[in-house]
């Protein structure tokens, strides 16, 4: 293994005491001894580690490089330089909440100009977080679950739908786009009481466009300084300043349409209905307190963009690996049939007992984790496992994707699906934090009840209603725009024999 180290690098400097600055952070500011950290061998002057990867595919190339380099490592684009961590050992201490949070830096901080305070590119000190947090967490206990079911199920009947027509007319189905247009509708539905009418269009609906282009412009800030792009890259900036203002005029629109029905903050309503009759009407039990009118427009966009995007790509890789894999497809469905024996339609109850297909989700999550990476920041001096120094503020980048095939956990065969991995007793015998698709401590998915609830009934009546076969000259190619997704992923189907109310 290659382990390029500096000769002899000084110790960066101790910074000044106070909040930890805004804006990247440079990897020199918050590791001591960086020189120990290991780089790729050939760095371009300027230009940095940029030798046999693309732009297209960050995360995958930081893949390739974790696996030759080890468990925390380096790298250095255009004067950024980044470590990475993927080693069970040391990704276990930058899980500990004693000595780390959530780091709102680089991809997710990004994004701020999108979704500004809202939870998931909130920073951890700002007040909106907590209050909002408070609002919104009973939003997703099991009461509110057991009320969605139902709208799932019926945006689910609209998937069918598409995909019988798609299966009578022997047309092989777009996953990924089929499945953008059932997480969308699901929660824009269940959260917001909104149809952007996704299965009547055969184009993605422009809200999704306008959130492709801003995920996009976004990423391009991670090369070019923000100021700068409106001067290198005019007309995407142009395009970003009106994909944004289509997202803001959509949530807009939806916020009026409630509150001109006199559903939330009329008096009349307690708010525990809906996410936006709860962040319209509920004030926070302990201060009083509710969220700005500018605060719920950006947290409705995070929901609506951390509420599918997601969700969307997990469903797509669980559906590629079940066609891949008659075998295990046909214990998903022999469960789903012993579950639901008369083809009657699963209940809330019912869904949870899905424990194979659950298994399968997690094993699709654990290849392709569709949130591949989260970072971490030191709350004080410190060192991680390997003898890292790490200083207040540091931050690290955990990489999902390699922790999940890390060898030493997961054993020679883990880039190979195989979801008795979730045994019961499998999980149990492996160290803590090994398995992490839903982030970690307070700033963890707080969707991730909704999102397996959600993935694991379409699964459940996809299975029952269809068989699935493989193009036969398809090879996973994986998109990456901060989130992952197979790219040019088609099914051909073929309906199972009716069985009642299958
Ligand atoms: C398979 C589906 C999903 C995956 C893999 C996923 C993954 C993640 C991860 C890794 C984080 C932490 C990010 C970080 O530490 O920077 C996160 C946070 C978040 N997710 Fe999800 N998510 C999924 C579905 C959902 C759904 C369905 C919703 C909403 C209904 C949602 C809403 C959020 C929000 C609001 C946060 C920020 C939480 C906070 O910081 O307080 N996610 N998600």
């Amino acid at each position: 293994m290659a382990v390029p180290v500096d000769d002899a690098a000084p110790a960066a400097p101790t910074p000044p005491p106070g909040p930890p600055p805004r804006g990247f952070r440079s990897a020199e500011l918050g590791w001591p001894r960086l020189d120990r950290i290991p780089h790729p061998p050939r760095r371009v002057p300027w230009l940095g580690d940029v030798l046999g990867v693309s732009v297209r595919t960050p995360v995958q190339d930081s893949m390739a490089i974790g696996r030759r380099l080890g468990p925390v490592f380096r790298r250095k684009v255009l004067g950024k330089e980044i470590v990475f961590a993927w080693g069970a050992d040391v990704v276990a201490d930058l899980c500990d909440e004693s000595r780390f949070a959530k780091h709102v830096g680089l991809g997710v901080a990004n994004l701020r100009p999108v979704a500004g305070d809202g939870l998931f590119t909130a920073y951890n000190h700002e007040p909106n977080w907590q209050l909002a947090h408070d609002i919104l967490a009973p939003a997703f206990g099991r009461t509110a679950m057991a009320a969605y079911h139902p709208l799932m199920l019926g945006v689910a009947r609209r998937l069918v739908e598409r995909w019988d027509a798609s299966e009578r007319a022997g047309e092989a189905v777009d996953v990924p786009g089929d499945m953008t247009r059932l997480t969308l509708e699901t929660i824009a539905r269940t959260g917001f009481g909104h149809d952007f009418g996704s299965f009547e269009r055969d184009r993605p609906h422009p809200f999704v466009t306008a959130m492709v282009g801003s995920l996009t412009f976004a990423q391009r800030r991670n090369v070019v300084p923000p100021p700068l792009l409106p001067l290198v890259l005019p007309r995407a900036a142009r395009r970003n300043a009106a994909d944004i203002a289509y997202l803001e005029r959509t949530v807009d629109e939806v916020v009026r349409a409630r509150r001109a029905a006199g559903v939330a903050g009329d008096g009349n309503s307690d708010g525990d209905g809906d996410l936006l009759d709860r962040m319209l009407a509920t004030a926070h039990p302990v201060t009083g307190e509710g969220l700005s009118d500018e605060n719920i427009r950006r947290q409705v966009i995070t929901f609506l963009v951390a509420g599918h995007e997601t969700t969307s790509g997990a469903l797509s890789f669980a559906l590629h690996y079940l066609a891949l894999h008659p075998d295990i497809a046909a214990r998903a469905r022999a469960e789903a049939d012993r579950i639901w024996p008369d083809g009657a339609e699963p209940s809330y109850e019912q869904v949870a007992k899905a424990r194979y297909l659950r298994r399968v989700l997690d094993e699709s999550l654990r290849l392709w984790p569709t949130a591949p990476a989260f970072s971490r920041e030191a709350l004080a001096d410190t060192e991680l496992a390997g003898g890292h120094l790490v200083r207040r503020g540091g931050w690290a980048l955990v990489l999902t994707l390699m922790l999940h095939r890390d060898p030493a956990v997961w054993g020679d065969r883990a880039d190979d699906f195989d979801p008795d991995r979730f045994l019961p007793e499998a999980v149990r015998a492996r160290p803590a934090h090994v398995f992490k698709p839903f982030g970690t401590g307070a700033r963890a998915c707080i969707g991730r009840q909704f999102a397996l609830h959600e993935a694991v009934l379409v699964l459940g009546l996809l299975l029952r209603r269809y068989d699935l076969h493989p193009d036969p000259g398809y090879r996973l190619r994986v998109g990456e725009r901060l989130t992952l997704m197979p790219a040019g992923l088609t099914l051909h189907l073929t309906r199972r024999p009716d069985r009642p109310g299958a």
